[in-house]
């Protein structure tokens, strides 16, 4: 059969609520034209985030009632700590509430005031918990993927020729670990090749210098490598994952992406000294080491979660689904971050609105425009969000799991259409307020 179906039917509906335009422009204004501000009950397609937003399955709520909730020795560690040893392989499985926990841990024992960490792209988060060691986080993407045009099958690569450019500059005794965002969020969520992994192993194996994956999106990354690296048709994307895995030291985790589950995420190291200060840590902020901060329920939702993800046609489904909505809209003339990624397309605004320039906010013009116009949050990744630093204007759909038909997806290409099709008459916006740190949540606008 030719057509892709949602490997899943409907056991549990949650209603959405439409709003008339009249509403959306109240609630605009209230927002101060900044989408974190508005109500989720006033959104009809929420498309802010992929992240802590999945459909669990009957298995992962009926694992929910298993959940063993002792302080200490819980069942329920055991139980994921089983699954992820065998899917990663590594000897150490610490829960976190989330990934940027897991990060702020690993940075806390791994970096110190003038390290340097190399990644493909940090992603925000971790980008803050590194400086906030004193350490300097430096992204390293491939040169080629600058052009968001650029149709490259892995351009969420790590630039290998500059990693070995940044080792011989800086020393490699002030990199205390190297990073690999699988898959490249911030950069478009593009995948990472195995070839790029064992190219970039191979120079940290050299230097000695530990390699991590921030490995939130593994299976989605390790279903591109099936489908379009040599040689890893014939692995199951299991195989594939564990195959990722292998060339890593260690790895930060948020569950709340691949694996399903609405909150928790893990660290994961083989060394046993490191192992022992996270935990210490770990009990400062997280709590003990067999339940991080999560409950005994959300240890089992993420242990279910990451075996299901890792299902072939679930893993078919999800990146046709986006690319479905990614070509809809850039064969009819949006311009995307080509090729479309697995959790998330990407508008180009600033390539789409030319218009308007870049201090009045392309990607937050667009964004309010798509929610004035028929009710779909996303997310700017732009000037608001990085400021002087942004490289591009973008407006990200992240595409939460499991949880939108092929019909919504179908609303939100005739959304985007409409809107293109005016986007001669998009104004820009100017910030009326805006507090000292994370603009993104909080600043307010008004239009031009
Ligand atoms: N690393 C990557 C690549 C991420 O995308 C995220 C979160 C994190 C780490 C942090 O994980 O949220 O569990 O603390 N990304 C979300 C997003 C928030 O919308 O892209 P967390």
């Amino acid at each position: 059969m030719k057509t892709i179906i949602e490997p899943f039917r409907i056991k549990s509906v949650e209603p959405l609520r439409h709003t008339t335009p009249t509403e959306r422009e109240r609630f605009l204004k209230q927002a101060g034209y900044n989408l974190f501000g508005l109500r989720a009950a006033d959104i009809l397609i929420d498309l802010l985030t992929d992240s802590g937003t999945s459909a669990m399955s009957t298995a992962q709520w009926a694992a929910l009632m298993r959940g063993d909730e002792s302080y200490a020795g819980s069942e329920s560690f055991f139980r994921l700590k089983a699954v992820v040893e065998e899917l990663t392989g590594f000897r150490h499985v610490i829960p976190t509430h989330q990934g940027r926990a897991a990060e702020r841990i690993l940075f806390t024992v791994m970096c110190h005031p003038g390290d340097v960490v190399p990644n493909n792209t940090h992603f925000d988060t971790t980008r803050a918990n590194i400086e906030f060691t004193g350490a300097r986080a430096v992204d390293l993407p491939l040169p080629a993927a600058a052009d968001t045009q650029a149709r490259l099958p892995f351009k969420g690569n790590m630039d290998v020729a500059a990693l070995e450019q940044l080792i011989a500059t800086v020393g490699a005794e002030k990199i205390p670990l190297v990073m690999l965002t699988v898959t490249n969020n911030s950069g478009g969520g593009q995948p990472v090749s195995m070839a790029n992994l064992r190219a970039v192993r191979e120079v940290t194996s050299r230097h000695n210098i530990p390699l991590y994956l921030d490995a939130c999106r593994f299976a989605e990354n390790a279903w591109f490598v099936r489908q379009q690296e040599p040689g890893f048709d014939r692995l199951t994307p299991k195989q594939v994952a564990q195959a990722m895995f292998s060339y890593a030291d260690g790895c930060t985790f948020s569950a709340k992406k691949d694996a399903f589950a609405n909150i928790g995420g893990f660290l994961c190291t083989n060394d046993d000294r490191l192992a022992q200060q996270e935990r210490d840590l770990l009990i400062l902020t997280e709590g003990f080491p067999t339940y991080g901060c999560l409950a005994g329920r959300d240890l089992e939702a993420i242990a279910v979660g990451l075996e299901e993800v890792l299902d072939p046609n679930y893993l078919e489904y999800r990146i046709t689904s986006t690319r479905y909505l990614g070509r809809h809209i850039a064969d009819k003339g949006v311009p995307i971050v080509e090729p479309p990624g697995a959790h998330a397309i990407y508008i180009d605004a600033g390539r789409m609105l030319p218009h308007i320039p870049r201090h009045e906010f392309p990607g937050q013009a667009l964004a309010v425009e798509l929610y004035r116009h028929a009710g779909i949050r996303s997310v700017e990744i732009g000037s608001v969000m990085f400021g002087e630093h942004a490289q591009h204007e973008l407006l990200r759909l992240a595409i939460p799991r499991r949880v939108y038909t092929q019909s919504h997806i179908d609303y939100l290409v005739e959304a985007i259409l409409e809107v293109n099709a005016r986007k001669g008459a998009l104004r820009g916006l100017r910030i009326v307020s805006e507090p000292q740190s994370l603009r993104h949540f909080t600043a307010r606008f008004e239009p031009v």
